[in-house]
């Protein structure tokens, strides 16, 4: 079975999806981890941003190991290098790039393959895996998004001022929902879920609700 959580930036979607994974004895993929690893190794070899073929040929020399929590690169585990705010926002540069979406798309399928999994991300239902039995468009609140964004940065140690989290998430979204290719959108078919309010147990218990109504009905 294959659970797709989709949403924007700071709706709280890699703790959800994570937990929920573990609650249901799922595997866990955290597609943005992906997209960030490849950024990292960019920024690393110096690839001129402009030239995004320079980006796909050190995305396809790259053999990425994702496990529950921990992401490594080429052997190195780059858990914590990828979650700076520097990282956070060159992203796009990866996200842009159709052939490092396509690459990523083939490993992603390839993980999922004969495989329980909770996945997440932007495009899992509407473009990696449209047939998902699953489907849950994860959002909340733009100032809630961006607060937890803060918070988090804040408990990794670095100088953040929200106000311009808040701006920086407005470009993210904006860059996220705008991209021709693998941009944001909620499937026909996906439910939305609205966190506000919510604490992580609470969306973690109605997640596996959903999934457990959708298990029943198959
Ligand atoms: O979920 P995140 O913040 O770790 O994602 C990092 C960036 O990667 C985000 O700006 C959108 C992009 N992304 C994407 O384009 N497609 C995905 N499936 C996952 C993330």
């Amino acid at each position: 079975m294959i659970v797709t959580i989709d949403g924007p930036a700071g709706a709280g979607k890699s703790s959800a999806a994570r937990r929920l994974a573990r609650r249901l004895g799922f595997r866990f993929l955290d597609t943005g981890a992906m997209y960030r690893a490849v950024t990292l190794a960019g920024h690393r070899a110096g690839v001129d941003w402009d030239q995004p073929e320079q980006l796909a040929a050190v995305a396809a020399s790259l053999v990425l190991d994702l496990s529950d929590s921990h992401i490594s690169m080429n052997g190195e585990d780059v858990t914590a290098a990828i979650r700076t705010l520097e990282i956070t926002t060159l992203t796009k540069h990866a996200a842009d790039n159709q052939a490092v979406r396509r690459l990523l798309t083939d490993q992603q399928r390839a993980f999922a393959a004969g495989r329980d999994v909770v996945t997440e991300g932007r495009d899992q239902a509407t473009v990696v895996f449209p047939q998902a039995e699953c489907k849950i468009f994860l959002t909340a609140g733009e100032e809630e998004r961006a607060k937890r964004r803060f918070l988090d940065l804040q408990a990794r140690g670095e100088e953040v001022d929200l106000a311009e989290v808040l701006r920086k998430q407005r470009l993210r979204d904006k860059g996220d929902t705008e991209r021709a290719y693998g941009g944001l959108a909620k499937a026909s078919d996906s439910i939305e879920f609205l966190t506000d309010g919510l604490s992580p147990e609470e969306v973690v218990d109605r997640l596996a609700e959903i999934v457990q109504g959708v298990q029943a009905h198959s």
